[in-house]
């Protein structure tokens, strides 16, 4: 049995895995610019954060009907599962759709198809996370979040992704101002390549409750102090930094360092189909390469659920904080761990 474990880092559109792609582009009378799956899989070398967000747009445009959503879901979320992770919280992309003239009733129609199942069909809990693109406007951010009205009640939190270099948090100050008075949690994604001040931005101008990525707060020894006294979860994705080279090897991820400063870690895959792993393969590589022991490990676990938005159901939450503190390392499939 694979460790428990919460996911909170996770684009739906970045579990796209090639063999999908291709069914879904036939089925909708669509040509990939790419002769099969293979030669696809070469593309994915990428050089930094951009070079995969132009494969990331361009590849979902097979997306387009609330059925594609809805397989997208389920098949991530029986992946997933496979991997010990009992609760995911997932973000997507409304703009990158809706771009496309995909209405995004039709994206949560199908998302939310997914995850009402998925208690009883993966044994996952699910919570959604509305994401703004920081490369567009503060005004595409806000027609965003007023065309979700009518979905509020499966959208738990508002992020913050795509390009962040000269994109800084404060863009977005009204957008998330008007997203915390309409009740929802606030998280966004800072300090994956933007600079530390970024993460600082995104705490005092946007609110925010967990910083995703945060890798570079080592750059700044007083914004560490604080995230720590503060408890800030970081919801660190190891596989992504390396494929995007904010890291050169996984051994020299920062991820040990970042424990040992207590700061709050959390271990997320990101874009599974495109960096070399699901959460559990993530938690396997980290362990290899960083030589992290079972109590770092379950360390990690714990703070997953910890920082999960699990508020409206403590008793989930403790049971499976429970489950991590009774994880027995003997019983761990090791390729799936
Ligand atoms: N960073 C920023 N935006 C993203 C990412 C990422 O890793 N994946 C999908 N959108
Ligand atoms: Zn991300």
């Amino acid at each position: 049995m694979p460790l428990p474990k919460a996911e909170l880092h996770l684009h739906i559109e970045g579990t796209l895995e090639p063999g999908l792609a291709f069914a879904l582009a036939a089925r909708n009378g669509l040509t990939l610019p790419y002769a099969d799956t293979g030669e696809l899989r070469r593309a994915y070398l990428f050089q930094d954060l951009q070079s995969f967000l132009d494969l990331y747009y361009e590849l979902m445009a097979v997306l387009r009907t609330e059925d594609d959503f809805a397989e997208l879901a389920d098949a991530y979320l029986a992946r997933a599962a496979a991997q010990g992770v009992r609760h995911a919280e997932i973000f997507f992309d409304p703009q990158a759709h809706t771009a496309r003239g995909v209405p995004l009733a039709t994206v949560v129609a199908g998302l939310t198809r997914a995850l009402d199942a998925a208690p009883e069909r993966h044994g996952v809990s699910t919570r959604l996370i509305m994401c703004f693109l920081r490369d567009l406007s503060a005004e595409s951010a806000m027609e965003t979040l007023e065309a979700a009205r009518p979905h509020l009640d499966r959208i738990t939190a508002v992020g913050l992704d795509s390009a962040e270099a000269g994109h800084p948090p404060a863009k977005f100050k009204e957008v998330y101002e008007a997203a915390a008075a309409l009740g929802l949690r606030r998280v966004a994604h800072a300090g994956e390549e933007g600079p530390p001040s970024y993460i600082r931005e995104a705490l005092d101008v946007l609110g925010v409750e967990r910083i995703d990525h945060g890798l570079r707060c080592l750059e700044d020894t007083e914004l560490v102090d604080r995230l720590v006294r503060e408890r800030t979860p970081l919801t660190l994705c190891p596989l992504s930094n390396v494929r995007l080279r904010a890291v050169d090897t996984l051994a020299d991820h920062p991820l040990p360092r970042m424990m040992d400063a207590g700061l709050l870690c959390t271990v997320n895959s990101d874009d599974p189909a495109y960096f070399g792993g699901y959460v559990g393969d993530t938690f396997h590589a980290v362990r290899e390469a960083l030589d992290l022991g079972p109590e770092r490990l379950r360390e990690l676990a714990r703070n997953s659920f910890l920082a999960a938005f699990l508020d409206d159901d403590e008793e989930r939450r403790a049971r499976l904080i429970a489950e991590v503190d009774a994880y027995d390392f003997a019983t761990e499939d090791t390729a799936t761990g």
